[in-house]
């Protein structure tokens, strides 16, 4: 039959925490032709440690190559229109492999790992000069979240990262690094690199010089030749080159040209390119980004200061404003994985409509800590509120409701930050199309909430900034290359004075969380 003529397409990997996913997007539309998913293991090996296969995760991009070119071939359309493919990625998490073998050295550390947190107790103990070195370098504050740690922890403890430093065969990256240099022939010639919004994430990098800090590397002793190359975050890295993997070979020689972390993908997926324009992205956690153009802006009130995109090596940067909170649908998951309340993720709105209320049922999932405006290490989860009334669905229902106070939390410091209140809120991501949660999230900050029809924001962003690259050229990044994208508003439904008061309670369930760990 005859194949469907269409314009130039792009692909897009976003790997992120609980999943990994390859979509395809028409470049003159931002229609979503084709997508494939899998979902990510996540392992605990002790209370407090998150890890992930990096193996795992760079299968699961293959897989998802494949199986989204198969629905291609089934949909008639040719996949020799696929013309450059973007790369957005779980941030911070880390993977140091060997380049001679091409093997991982141990599991990827995952951002949510909080085994670094005796060792930043020891480094904020010796922090030299102020207390403001790390944050006016990097703008973030020291903490067990930033790939530094995570990966000095490597270094103090395991033997055979240790002997590759030493060998010179270790190679460092978060997890766009992992994928471009195992995508791009890995052992055979990959190309070690990450863009400026991965780097920044790292507490290596100086957000004012865009380079890696050599006294931040001396400070948390990191040798500097297993750092990747800095790259903008929309330019030809390399070209695919996958020789074990037959159909995914499909799409051997298409140039990968953009790379971004999720968060700052999906801010560019959303168009947020004027100083001022936010976005909420709801995956495994949840992350509120400001664009603040080209100066960096720093919070007073528990926000970080990030790179927010950089697209094109001749291209200014731009920074943002962050809020992020550590656990969003990572609250269901637990609810299905260890609870056992449910059996798919999807059945979470099923049992909060049942009741439409949590009754009174508070519930803060601080497995990490408490991120944003905390950044408060001792907090652990707790469900509070509880009477011999209460049932899973009223559980489930204070779940979804933990996910929007936390986001009214971080908005308001947002708010605080920059002067002017955002007059509503545009958000994406796997949750919102939970409409529970979005109706829930408009009465908690008491402002509408805007998402757009295709929810895969992040994916979007990776493949504009890989379209627009220099010696691609087919995306030109203006709103009328979005046209298949339509806008939902969720405004709020009750009274102010109800939604301040369900705020205030929250605020105190809080409280309690917090010093559970000494
Ligand atoms: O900083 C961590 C963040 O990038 C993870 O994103 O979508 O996996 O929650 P996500």
């Amino acid at each position: 039959s005859k194949k469907a003529v269409l314009g130039p397409l792009v692909g897009a990997v976003d790997q992120g925490t609980s999943s990994t996913r390859f979509l395809v997007f028409n470049s003159k539309t931002a229609e979503l032709l084709s997508h494939h998913q899998v979902e990510i293991k996540q392992e605990f090996p002790r209370e407090g440690w998150v890890e992930q296969d990096p193996k795992e995760i760079l299968h699961s991009v293959y897989e998802c190559i494949e199986k989204t070119c198969e629905k291609l071939g089934q949909l008639n359309i040719d996949i020799s229109n696929i013309k450059a493919i973007g790369v957005s990625n779980q941030r911070e998490t880390t993977v140091v492999w060997d380049k001679i073998t091409g093997e991982p050295l141990y599991n990827a550390v995952v951002w949510l790992d909080l085994r670094t947190q005796s060792t930043v107790e020891s480094l904020s103990k010796r922090i030299p000069g102020n207390n403001n070195f790390v944050k006016s370098k990097t703008g973030l504050p020291l903490s067990t979240y930033f790939s530094a740690v995570k990966l000095r922890w490597l270094l103090d403890n395991v033997r055979k990262v240790q002997k590759a430093v030493e060998e010179k065969r270790a190679l460092f990256g978060t997890i766009d690094s992992w994928l471009i240099w195992s995508l791009t022939g890995g052992v055979n010639g990959g190309v070690h690199c990450t863009d400026v919004t991965n780097a920044s994430r790292t507490m290596l990098f100086n957000i004012h010089s865009l380079e890696w800090d050599k006294q931040l590397c001396e400070f948390f002793g990191i040798p500097m030749e297993i750092l990747p190359n800095v790259r903008s975050s929309s330019e030809i890295y390399g070209l695919m080159k996958i020789s074990h993997s037959l159909k995914a070979g499909a799409l051997e020689g298409v140039p990968i040209s953009g790379c971004l972390g999720d968060q700052s993908a999906a801010l560019v997926g959303q168009m947020c390119f004027q100083i001022g324009q936010a976005k909420n992205t709801y995956g495994t956690g949840c992350f509120l980004l400001c664009n603040t153009g080209h100066k960096c802006v720093f919070s007073d009130h528990g926000l970080l200061t990030t790179v927010a995109y950089k697209l094109g090596r001749d291209k200014p940067v731009y920074y943002a404003l962050e809020g992020s909170v550590a656990i969003a649908g990572a609250v269901i998951r637990w609810l299905r994985d260890n609870l056992g309340i449910i059996k798919t993720s999807e059945e979470i709105e099923k049992l909060a409509k049942e009741v439409g209320t949590s009754y009174g049922c508070y519930f803060v999932p601080a497995f990490s800590g408490l991120y944003a405006p905390y950044w408060e290490p001792s907090a652990r989860g707790i469900i509070c509120g509880l009477t011999q009334f209460t049932n899973k669905c009223h559980i489930a229902f204070a779940a979804l409701e933990a996910v929007c106070f936390q986001t009214r939390e971080i908005l308001d410091a947002m708010n605080r930050d920059c002067g002017i209140p955002l007059s509503h809120l545009q958000v994406d991501g796997g949750m919102t199309s939970n409409k529970i949660l979005m109706q829930l999230q408009a009465d908690i900050l008491y402002i509408p909430v805007v998402k757009p029809s295709m929810p895969e924001t992040t994916a979007l962003g990776a493949a504009m900034a890989a379209g627009a690259a220099e010696g691609v050229g087919v995306w030109s990044l203006e709103p009328e290359d979005l046209s298949a994208v339509t806008m939902e508003r969720f405004e709020p439904q009750i009274n102010a004075e109800e939604s301040e008061i369900r705020y205030s309670t929250w605020k105190k369930a809080v409280m309690k969380s917090m010093g559970w760990v000494t």
